[in-house]
């Protein structure tokens, strides 16, 4: 009998949806160097350089032989204390250093989180539009992910009765971001109270990525609904990092906060998997986080001059829609009143926002994400990370597109 051949590889992996927002981005990049003027709205991430004393304390930790080796799974003490510090700074919740994980950035933040806590089978509630990662990292772990849909007219937030809606005895946590990638909803206090409180009540963990957290903007105020919601008790997770408030994406420094035993169970994990940090994006982020703060604020000043631009700019388009974002560095306007219209030189009709990001990059050379990525046809996600006359430009080829020109 001839013995039977396993799959070359694991069913766990081959259903795992690749990173739109990543594709994207490689494709711009991969025209850019060959020689095409393309236009990108599709970064994730601050055109800004990382702040110069972040980079000049990566440069000393490089000299010291203490970081040329193998240090505490778990993140440098030092490190962990500036981010329990800045926890307490940033959302006035209180929490020791054996409540922090430094992790490699934020999506192995939410990896370590959602392996900690959800066994197979169970649900994980995610109000959608959704950032790619979460409903593929809550099936890597065996997770059950479960989508609240919300819409334009709730200003993208998801409602207590909608989340009490998709709650099942099977249900362990619940994924909140605010603001949010890809809609930049900002949830008020009292909104995340009241879902705190719910959540809490149902015994339902609450995971908070709060990685936009300092990109809050107009008269919107930054809450943790950690913080505002004590119903929580200890079954909540918190994910933040360095990457977006501080322009350090490729130093790959994220961390979660959580109750003790919870950041013990994940530390043994990372001691399994990754080991430490790199140490010297370890101590460029203490740097970051222990040094002034002129360099947010610079940022934040530049990213909101270009949301209003950019909001205005889509405002001028026949056919499109934008509800107004207030955090992070994303718009996400609805484009489907132009499916099915004539655009572009060649008057294609694409049928779907799919398509119309793949017209987009080939005959005008602009960037875009798909909102298929986020489970949200229809839409078109586009960050405004890049500089003003860019992002003018590139703007100006989208309405001419979509006039049937271009
Ligand atoms: C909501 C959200 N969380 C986490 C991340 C990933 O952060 P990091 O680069 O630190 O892994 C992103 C990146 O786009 C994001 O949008």
């Amino acid at each position: 009998m001839a013995p039977s051949v396993k799959p070359r590889l694991s069913t766990r992996l081959s259903g795992l949806a690749p990173s739109a927002t990543l594709a994207i981005d490689a494709q711009a990049k991969a025209l850019v160097e060959a020689g095409e003027p393309v236009i990108s709205f599709g970064a994730g991430e601050p055109d800004f350089p990382t702040p110069s004393h972040a980079v000049a304390a990566a440069v000393e930790a490089c000299g010291n032989p203490l970081n040329h080796h193998y240090s505490a799974s778990a993140g440098l003490a030092d490190l962990r204390e500036a981010i329990a510090v800045t926890c307490y700074r940033d959302t006035s919740l209180e929490v020791g250093p054996k409540q922090v994980l430094v992790t490699n950035g934020v999506k192995h933040a939410l990896f370590n989180a959602l392996a900690t806590l959800v066994d197979p089978g169970d649900e994980v509630i995610v109000p959608s539009p959704w950032w790619v990662t979460y409903p593929e990292t809550v099936r890597l772990v065996g997770g059950v992910p479960v989508e609240v849909r919300t819409t334009p007219e709730s200003g993208f937030k998801a409602s207590v009765e909608q989340l009490d809606a998709a709650a099942t005895p099977a249900t362990k946590l619940l994924i909140m971001t605010s603001p949010s990638n890809p809609t930049g909803t900002v949830y008020t206090g009292e909104e995340l109270r009241a879902i705190g409180a719910w959540a809490g009540d149902r015994g339902i963990w609450v995971v908070s990525d709060e990685i936009y957290a300092h990109l809050v903007f107009g008269d919107h105020t930054q809450h943790s609904i950690v913080a505002v919601a004590p119903e929580l008790a200890d079954r909540w997770v918190i994910l933040n990092g360095v990457s977006k408030s501080y322009a350090m994406t490729g130093w790959r420094l994220g961390w979660m906060i959580g109750p003790e035993d919870v950041i013990a169970a994940a530390a043994n994990l990372q001691s399994q998997t990754t080991s430490n940090v790199c140490n010297v994006s370890q101590r460029a982020a203490i740097a970051a986080l222990t040094g002034h703060g002129h360099a947010i604020g610079e940022m934040r000043a530049a990213f909101d001059t270009r949301r209003k631009l950019m909001v205005r700019l889509l405002g001028d388009i026949e056919g499109v829609s934008c509800v107004e974002p207030f955090g992070a560095f994303y718009a996400f306007p609805s484009f489907a009143g132009v499916l099915g219209r004539a655009l572009g030189a060649h008057k294609s009709e694409p049928s779907s926002t799919m398509e119309l990001a793949a017209l987009l990059l080939e005959e005008v050379h602009v960037a875009v994400v798909p909102g298929e990525a986020f489970s949200a046809p229809g839409y078109l996600r586009l960050s405004y990370a890049l500089a003003d006359e860019d992002l003018y430009e590139g703007m100006t080829r989208i309405k001419e597109f979509v006039a049937g020109e271009g």
